[in-house]
Order: C-alpha cells, then sequence, then structure tokens
C-alpha cells in the first residue's frame, strides 16, 4: 500500500511553554510629520487642509523674542484663519497651568490647537485638549484611553530636538500640589500634524540645545532596551540613536550647522516613536522625583543618570548596548568589540557629552543631599516607567543608582 507523506503545516506552533519569539505590539502611527528647513511658513496652508478656522496657539512667552510664534501667527492668518494666543505655559506645566489655558480657550468657539515650542508647550496643548472637549481634571485621564469624546485636531511645531512629544500621544503634566508628573495618553491626543523646521531650532540657548539633546539620546537608548521592546520600536530607536548619537556634539560644537540641527529633530521624534511603542526605563523613572524636589531639569537629571542605569542595566542586555555603541563607532569591533564593554563605552561617552556641554555630571553638583534619596527611591518606584526597565529594579537598586549618581 502506498503511503502519503503529511505534508507539513504551513506555520508551526512552538512547542508549550516556549516564548514566542516576537514581541507583540500593536503600532498605530497618528501623526503625519513634515520635515525640512522653512517648513514653519507651511503650517497655515497645513491648517487649513484639517477644515478648521478659529485657532488656539500655545506657545511659551520666551519664544517671542526668537520670532517663531508670530511667525506661526502669520502663516496662519495668511492662510484665512483666525488665530487667539495663549502663552502662559511654563517650564514642566502642571494642572494649573492646563486649567489656565482652558479658561482662556473656552468661550473663543476653538477648532484646531496648534503648539509651537518644547515639549512644555506641546504637553500644555495636549493637557487643554483633553479638559477642553472632555472636562474634568488632568488626573481624571491619568493612564491611557480615558478621553470618551472625541479630541480637537492638533498641529505640534517643536522648537527643540528633545521630548519627542510631538510623536507622541501622552501629555505630560505635573500635579499642582505633589508636582510628580501625570502621564496623561490617549490616541486622539496625538498631533494630527508635526512639523519639523530645523530653522526653528537654531534659536536655541546653548544649554537648552545639550539639555534636549542628552534626553532625545536617552529616549533612543532607553526605549532600545526596554522589556516592551519589539521589532518596530527597536527599529525606530535604533536609527534615532544613529542620528543622536552622531549629532549631538555636533550642534554643541556648531549650533548653526542646520544639517545636524535637522538631524537632531529627525532622531527625537524618531525616539519618540519608540517610545510610544516600547516606553522607558528606570532613568525616567529617577529624573521625575528629582525635578518634583529640586526642579532640576528633565534633561540634566536624565544625563547624570543615564551612565548609571546603563551600567546597572549591562547584566541584562549587553549584546543590545554593542549593537548601539557599535552604530555610533563608540567602540572599534576590531580592537575591543566585545559584549561586555560596550555598556562602558556607552556610559562614558554620556558622562564626555554631558562635559562637552558644560553642564554637570553628580547630584552633588546640583545640591541634592544624600539624605533625601531614600525618599527618591520610594518614589522612582513608583514611576510607571520603571517596570519596563529591562533588568527589573528594587527600591534597593534605585537607590544604588541615586547614589551612584551622588
Ligand atoms: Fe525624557
Amino acid at each position: 500500500m502506498k503511503t502519503i507523506a503529511t505534508p507539513a503545516p504551513a506555520h508551526r506552533l512552538l512547542p508549550p511553554g516556549t516564548a514566542w519569539p516576537l514581541q507583540p505590539f500593536d503600532f498605530h502611527a497618528p501623526t503625519r510629520i513634515v520635515f525640512g528647513p522653512g517648513t514653519l511658513n507651511r503650517l497655515g496652508e497645513l491648517a487649513r487642509e484639517l477644515g478648521d478656522t478659529r485657532v488656539l496657539l500655545v506657545t511659551d512667552p520666551g519664544l517671542e523674542e526668537a520670532g517663531h510664534p508670530q511667525r506661526a501667527m502669520q502663516s496662519l492668518r495668511d492662510a484665512g484663519l483666525e488665530v487667539f494666543l495663549f502663552d502662559a505655559v511654563e517650564q514642566n506645566p502642571t494642572s494649573a497651568h492646563v486649567e489656565a489655558g482652558v479658561e482662556f480657550a473656552r468661550p473663543l468657539n476653538i477648532d484646531l490647537i496648534v503648539s509651537v515650542g518644547g515639549g512644555s508647550a506641546m504637553d500644555c496643548a495636549k493637557g487643554i485638549n483633553f479638559i477642553l472637549t472632555n472636562g474634568g481634571t488632568m488626573a481624571d485621564y491619568k493612564g491611557f484611553g480615558k478621553a470618551q469624546k472625541p479630541m480637537l485636531p492638533s498641529i505640534g511645531v517643536p522648537t527643540t530636538a528633545g521630548t519627542g512629544s510631538e510623536a507622541q500621544s501622552y501629555a505630560l503634566i505635573a500635579d499642582e500640589q505633589t508636582h510628580m508628573k501625570m502621564a496623561c495618553g490617549d490616541r486622539k491626543a496625538a498631533f494630527h500634524v508635526a512639523i519639523l523646521d530645523p530653522e526653528v531650532t537654531v534659536s536655541q540657548p546653548a544649554r537648552v540645545t545639550a539639555i534636549t539633546g542628552i534626553d532625545a539620546l536617552s529616549h533612543a537608548l532607553e526605549s532600545y532596551v526596554t522589556s516592551k521592546r519589539n521589532q518596530l520600536s527597536q527599529m525606530f530607536a535604533r536609527e534615532a540613536w544613529k542620528l543622536l548619537a552622531v549629532n549631538l556634539e555636533r550642534v554643541l560644537k556648531e549650533p548653526g550647522e542646520l544639517e545636524a540641527r535637522g538631524a537632531m529633530q529627525v532622531g527625537a521624534v524618531l525616539a519618540g516613536t519608540a517610545i510610544e511603542n516600547s516606553m522607558l526605563g528606570a532613568c525616567h523613572a529617577c529624573a521625575n522625583p528629582l525635578t518634583a524636589h529640586y526642579g532640576i531639569t528633565h534633561g540634566l537629571a536624565i544625563g547624570i543618570l543615564l551612565p548609571h542605569v546603563v551600567r546597572f542595566n549591562a547584566a541584562a542586555v549587553a549584546p543590545l548596548y554593542h549593537d548601539l555603541a557599535a552604530d555610533s563607532g563608540f567602540i572599534d569591533l576590531e580592537q575591543n568589540g566585545h559584549e561586555a564593554t560596550a555598556a562602558e563605552h556607552l556610559a562614558r561617552r554620556i558622562v564626555d557629552l554631558m562635559r562637552v556641554a558644560d553642564l554637570p555630571t553628580t547630584l552633588a553638583d546640583c545640591g541634592v543631599s544624600a539624605g533625601i534619596l531614600p525618599v527618591l527611591a520610594d518614589e522612582a518606584s513608583q514611576q510607571w516607567t520603571a517596570r519596563f526597565n529591562p533588568r527589573p529594579v528594587s527600591h534597593g537598586d534605585l537607590l544604588g543608582l541615586y547614589q551612584a549618581a551622588m
């Protein structure tokens, strides 16, 4: 009797208990990204395409000297839109800044929100959008997907290359009382369009370029290795890293170099997209309490902590750090391309960049006292980003990271 061979199944199932090799993901890119020198001048045309006519422009007063809000307003008006300016945004916006924006906008019958500024202005604009359209307070939107009603269309024009907020559906708003940041996310909160005009970032003060650039670099580095990393998020994080690692020093040394400025902007938006899909890690968890207690600028706290977090995580993700160190030319694969040393090269490179930027490299330099470290470790352990760190972090580990950074 003739035996008929059973064909191999088209999709072979892995044996029970085997880890699935691909991390599940739910990738969604809600933001149209328009990049290039001079693209701020297209703001009116792009706003017009969204079909709206009454614009709330959210910005911070520090930008007026550089003329960016005025250019934005002109472009919107030239396109026939009516513009209402809200410029009472401050660094690390709180729920009170958002409330002030909502109070300003409520009687104006706004149908489009435009934000021109850094992460603070963009997050504040998203916060205003939540409350203006869905009511309540910012605390009601902590977490993800809590807005039940539609939100207004919005456009983000980042004037720094840092937060990547222009590519994210989260608004980071600090609680007015505790100053702890609340991450309030919803797909509807993401900007419909992000305009990346490198000419706009040239006017940043050197310190802002450095601090926001270090923050962007950390976004690529942290999101590449998180426990939630997946093929797509890693693709964005790695490309971001390649651009940021090489160009940060260039913009620090040659602030007027437009090509490097553009590379930083693209790197920041790619890193922002990576965060949206894989979150962040222990460095961001440790940075937030420092900002809340001491007012240390986010990117500065990040730059001080990042080398220590990289060294701590090396035990879990050394091959991934090796990818990044090799990509950026920080290690010579022929000479010292061992996985075991890649993390140390990355850590030292971050410290070097902080020094090039003339930034402090220890917490003691920033006035942090040793006595508060256990309190900071308590708060860091409650930060949602801590849970995505590739190596689980206990309270003792977080305390150790702060102590190392002292
Ligand atoms: Fe950050």
